[in-house]
């Protein structure tokens, strides 16, 4: 599958077949996370990576919105390290360009996966941040449950031209 067939054909996959899913290409998930560009190059991010079905189980309870992570094959939990940002508060937009690549990493590996998103929510902040024992520093930002798709949504083109402005805002007449 090339770049644009991975970005064109992506979808949110929230069924999940009973089946691991090989170290391999868990490995080449977080490889592709740590690929994507930041701010800096500061690479201001950790990941928490989750197998064990208890804990995987225990997420609904503490997400309200990530109920098929109890039945994923795993979930990656990415997380902001402000102890490691340079260019204040751009963790946040690396940590979602991180969650992009691996939307599209597992969609290319043939798996499903769905974004969670945790921050800004202060409670699910608290929640998660008690679920995993993170430090202060450490902020979750999302949770990616993935696994083998038991469900296969078609794309769908979203192809807007009125979102989008040639040279300046259409319709607006600005002086100077
Ligand atoms: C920041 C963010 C947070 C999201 N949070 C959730 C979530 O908590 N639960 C969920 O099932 N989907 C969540 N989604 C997935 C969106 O619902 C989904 O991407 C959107 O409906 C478009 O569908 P598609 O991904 O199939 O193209 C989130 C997506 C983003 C970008």
């Amino acid at each position: 599958m090339d770049a644009l067939e991975a970005i064109f054909t992506r979808r949110s996959i929230r069924k999940f077949q009973r089946k691991a899913v090989p170290d391999e290409m868990v490995r080449t998930m977080l490889a592709a996370a740590m690929s994507a560009p930041t701010a800096d190059n500061a690479q201001p991010w950790q990941f928490i990576v989750i197998t064990d079905r208890r804990r995987l189980e225990a997420i609904p309870t503490i997400h309200a919105y990530a109920r098929m992570a109890a039945d994923a094959a795993l979930a990656i939990v990415v997380c902001g390290d402000r102890s490691l940002e340079i260019a204040p508060d751009y963790w946040l937009l690396d940590c979602s360009a991180a969650v992009q690549n691996v939307l599209l990493a597992a969609h290319a590996l043939g798996l499903g996966a769905v974004w969670c998103g945790v921050y800004p929510g202060e409670d699910r902040i608290e929640r998660f941040r008690q679920y995993l024992g993170l430090p202060g520093h450490v902020i979750p930002h999302s949770l990616i449950a993935i696994g083998h798709p038991a469900e296969q949504p078609g794309p769908v083109d979203r192809y807007r031209e009125d979102r989008v402005h040639r040279e300046r805002w259409r319709g607006m007449r600005v002086e100077g």
